[in-house]
């Protein structure tokens, strides 16, 4: 399942991030920003349950959102630290994984997951934030690991940008998860990044000033 998220104020967002020269300051408070709009995006899915409340003058009908004690967020390093910031602040409760990934510079790009430190996932709402989905290898990889450890109720994947074959990889091999993103864009070049893309996000976020 993908889900475009394609909000005005978030398109213009995403429209500043992407330009060349951008600085890692503005660069980040973009992501940041982004994280909580597709937090926002996720948060309506989740399930809600009938309350009342007492307020000064009477009893209103109200609602709970019942599982968002059940979400554990990963974050896909470097490049989704800001990203999760964003999605923290608004699933302030969330569990919290890390996973390192390096991904090799040639095609067919293979993948190492290293560092993968995850909450027990068996049930659990999985929100795993990785900016840009390209070749769909890392984040097969980190799915593969995922499934070896426990079988949560949902995944989730928020990206900034997924370009095509990224978005084809991962629901051919993992068809349950549910993508959303704010944009996705056609083309691989030959190193593997998305064009036109943004670059790359790891060293827009915390490369030179
Ligand atoms: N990672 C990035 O940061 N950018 C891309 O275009 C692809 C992978």
């Amino acid at each position: 399942m993908i889900e475009l998220v394609d909000h005005l104020l978030l398109q213009e967002k995403l429209t500043l991030i992407r330009r060349e020269g951008i600085d890692g300051i503005h660069f980040r408070g973009g992501i940041i920003e982004i994280g909580r709009w597709l937090a926002y995006e996720l948060s309506n899915t989740l399930e809600k349950e009938d309350v009342t409340v007492q307020t000064p003058l009477g009893i209103a009908k109200g609602m709970r959102i019942k599982d968002k004690n059940d979400i554990v967020v990963v974050s896909v390093l470097r490049a989704a630290i800001p990203l999760v910031e964003g999605i923290m602040r608004v699933f302030r409760n969330a569990q919290y994984g890390v996973v390192g990934a390096s991904r090799n510079d040639e095609p067919p790009f293979p993948v190492e997951v290293g560092y993968f430190k995850l909450p027990p996932v068996d049930d659990k709402i999985l929100v795993i934030a990785d900016p840009m989905l390209a070749t769909g290898n890392t984040m097969n990889a980190i799915l593969d690991r995922i499934h070896e450890k426990g079988t949560p109720r949902r995944v989730v994947l928020l990206n900034i940008i997924a370009s095509r074959t990224g978005i084809e990889r991962v629901e051919r091999e993992h068809p349950d998860v549910e993508i959303y993103t704010c944009a996705v864009d056609e083309e691989l070049n030959q190193d593997g990044y998305i064009v036109p893309g943004l670059g790359d996000a790891g060293d827009k976020a915390f490369g030179k000033p």
